[in-house]
């Protein structure tokens, strides 16, 4: 009875979210794309009037010299820049802390962030400590926290699947408790993304397959939720249709230019779709997977995609079924209950074909009463999930994750 009543209440808080968000009308970053865009950003951040920036990214960047083009082109333009390359995998309160005291000693104007979800979602965190320097990070925590924009964020993502760089989030670690949580703001939205494929020819097969199973993750979570509209359906839909067409064969052949700025595409409408409409449990359990375990995210969300289907599939068969047939896996003369079995089949076979396991092996089974806490905690009422979950159906699905 009482879980009855909760599961109202939460359906009542996901009704209102999903008029606030058509009604906050959330801005889209200003779009370069193709091969070499990304150099055109130290123009853009001139024309802005910045002089002074501060490049965020991470140590293989730096290694990789991914960054060469990007400096020369600061150089050229006349921008002075310090750069940040100490941002770990799930950056933390402390990556954070160090960066805005560089941010500060450099007296810079704007922030360029330069890698995957991890640099850019610590670009957004070291903006928000900049410009609100009385507001922690915890402080920051859950929605709606960031009293002050952000200095202008430019975003050059390095990896297809997070869509950070069109998105209201920064999901941060702390160290402490080992738990992820994000700042959810839309005063964190990037002012302009150059989605650059040149820059990912050189990502790792198993980073490639897992960040793309994550922009997955995202258009399926937005799709089947509660809170989607026009606009949301139409990017997941797309989303789902690049990577359905892409991923599997850029995985086995990195250097493919066009196939990257495909799943360069497809995780930035997937970002477009979940900023709007939301994720899901498949996300609320990854990160206690990444906060716990470091368990990276992208890789994290693909094990864990197919379970939750399964666990939502007759409350999402419809959605499922217009997934199916929007990725070219079905037709509209199939019955939904068929298509929305192909579509989770289909993720699973992805999975396969892409060497990533079932199995989650870091998982303890002293831990799973607190991940279900804490994953249903973080789902419950904040994601517009098909089907709402309690504690025990959580521990259940973690239990499946057990190699
Ligand atoms: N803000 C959001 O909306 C949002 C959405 C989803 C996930 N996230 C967060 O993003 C983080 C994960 O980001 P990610 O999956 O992009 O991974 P990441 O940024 O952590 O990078 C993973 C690894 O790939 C390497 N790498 C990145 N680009 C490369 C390239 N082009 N060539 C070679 N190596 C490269 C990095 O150096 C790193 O070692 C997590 O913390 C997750 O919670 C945020
Ligand atoms: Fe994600």
């Amino acid at each position: 009875m009482i879980w009855t009543i909760k599961k109202a209440i939460y359906r009542a808080m996901h009704g209102s979210l999903k008029v606030m968000m058509v009604l906050f009308n959330l801005p889209e970053p200003e779009l370069f794309t193709g091969a070499g865009s990304s150099l055109k950003i130290p123009e853009v951040v001139k024309s802005k009037g910045i002089n002074n920036v501060l490049v965020v990214t991470d140590k293989v960047l730096m290694e990789l010299n991914l960054l060469e083009g990007l400096f020369n082109s600061l150089k050229e333009n006349n921008v002075e820049y310090k750069v940040f390359d100490d941002v770990s995998e799930n950056p933390t309160i402390q990556n954070v802390e160090d960066g805005l005291k560089l941010y500060l000693e450099g007296k810079c104007a704007g922030i360029i962030a330069f890698g995957g979800g991890s640099p850019m979602d610590c670009a957004k965190a070291i903006g928000a400590r900049a410009v609100n320097p009385k507001r922690s990070v915890l402080v920051m925590k859950g929605l709606f926290k960031v009293r002050r924009k952000i200095p202008p964020l430019f975003t050059i993502p390095t990896t297809a699947g997070t869509g950070s760089e069109t998105t209201i989030a920064a999901v941060i670690k702390d160290p402490d408790t080992h738990e992820k949580f994000a700042i959810v703001d839309m005063k964190l939205i990037p002012i302009v993304a150059a989605l650059d494929p040149e820059l990912m020819v050189g990502l790792p097969p198993h980073i490639t397959s897992s960040t793309g199973m994550d922009a997955l993750t995202h258009a399926v979570e937005a799709y089947i939720g509660v809170c989607g509209n026009k606009l949301t359906n139409e990017n997941a839909e797309k989303a789902t249709k690049l990577i359905f067409e892409n991923l599997e064969e850029v995985y086995k052949d990195g250097l493919n230019l066009e196939k990257r700025n495909n799943m360069a595409l497809a995780s930035y409408y997937a970002g477009v779709a979940f900023t709007r409409a939301g994720v899901g449990y498949v996300h609320a359990i990854a990160h206690n997977m990444g906060g716990l375990y470091g368990v990276p995210h992208g890789l994290a969300n693909a094990v864990i995609l197919p379970y939750i289907l399964e666990f939502s599939r007759k409350d999402a068969e419809e959605k499922l079924a217009g997934l199916a047939i929007a990725g070219g896996i079905g037709t509209p003369i199939e019955s939904n209950e068929e298509l929305s079995y192909r579509f989770i089949e289909k993720v699973k076979a992805m999975n396969k074909n892409m060497g990533i396991p079932s199995s989650i092996k870091e998982i303890q089974i002293k831990d799973i009463p607190l991940i279900a806490e804490r994953a249903v905690k973080e789902g419950n009422p904040d994601y517009p999930v098909p089907k709402i979950m309690n504690q025990k159906e959580c521990e259940g699905i973690i239990r499946k994750l057990l190699p």
